[in-house]
């Protein structure tokens, strides 16, 4: 393959962040799952090969739940992929997770519905999902943070929600009683699909907003969200570059070996 068009650390963008890499090649990858969200560009950051993809599309185009999931993450794997790095904006569920905190998740709770979160409708795939990020990207994104001067909560419950609407404030509070300490609407299936394929995958969630369960007033609006996320983007993109730069290249966390011991079907190429 023409080294030009691989990457072994791709970082999947979310609201509100389109474009990470100067001077970056752009590849058109095609998927059994269809095209991704939209061109991949990718560029050397120190000395690893990078892919960047906007989860949503350049254009915002793609709500939640019309992401191409299987697609993003396929074609990150086509190109060399094998760690991702995924930021997204969250609402928090806790009254000390203010906007313009960062979190970095060790836990999820899916409350997404109607998505396909798996490639193999055959066969007996269960993967192990218990810890659904990789230690060794949350470990280098909490330093990468702490380098910045940012002091990123160390852990956390990310709840998923199908959205597009935001919660209401009964179903916010039902949440953070469930355990929750933040919320958005694209860390599932996400998390799960680089799972099945051995992929690291770790998030970096950045608060815009605190949900309608633990603010009093108004409720959760997208201006909040997209402001919030515009006035924090040069501090995520810096937390995100360093975090690429440090992230060691051989993976010694089991990431990889996801699918050990398990008999997979062969899943479709074209
Ligand atoms: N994304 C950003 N803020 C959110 C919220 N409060 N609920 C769901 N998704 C979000």
């Amino acid at each position: 393959m023409d080294i030009a068009a691989t990457a072994d650390i791709a970082v999947i963008g979310g609201s509100g962040l389109y474009s990470l890499l100067p001077d970056a090649t752009e590849i058109r990858v095609d998927t059994p799952y269809g095209p991704p969200s939209d061109a991949v560009t990718v560029a050397t950051v120190g000395d690893r090969r990078v892919a960047f993809l906007p989860r949503h599309g350049k254009d915002h185009r793609f709500p939640p739940h019309r992401i191409p999931y299987r697609a993003n993450l396929w074609a990150l794997r086509a190109l060399g992929v094998r760690q991702i790095l995924a930021p997204c904006a969250v609402g928090g569920l806790l009254p000390e997770l203010g906007p313009g905190s960062f979190v970095v998740p060790d836990q999820l709770i899916d409350r997404t519905s109607g998505r396909v979160q798996t490639f193999y409708d055959s066969g007996a795939v269960h993967v192990n999902f218990a810890d659904p990020y990789c230690p060794t990207g949350r470990r280098t994104i909490l330093a990468a943070a702490d380098g910045n001067g940012i002091a990123a909560t160390d852990g956390g419950t990310m709840v998923v929600v199908e959205g597009p609407r935001f919660s209401t404030r009964a179903e916010s509070r039902a949440y953070t009683a469930m355990g929750g300490t933040i919320i958005n609407m694209t860390g599932h299936p996400e998390a799960v699909l680089a799972r099945e394929l051995a992929l690291c995958y770790s998030a970096v969630a950045l608060v815009t907003d605190l949900d309608a369960g633990v603010e009093g007033d108004h409720g959760v609006t997208m201006e909040e969200v997209f402001r919030v996320f515009g006035e924090n983007t040069d501090r995520l993109r810096g937390v995100l570059l360093d975090a690429v730069k440090a992230l060691p290249g051989e993976r010694s966390c089991g990431c990889g070996d996801a699918l050990a011991g398990i008999d997979v079907p062969e899943l479709p190429t074209s």
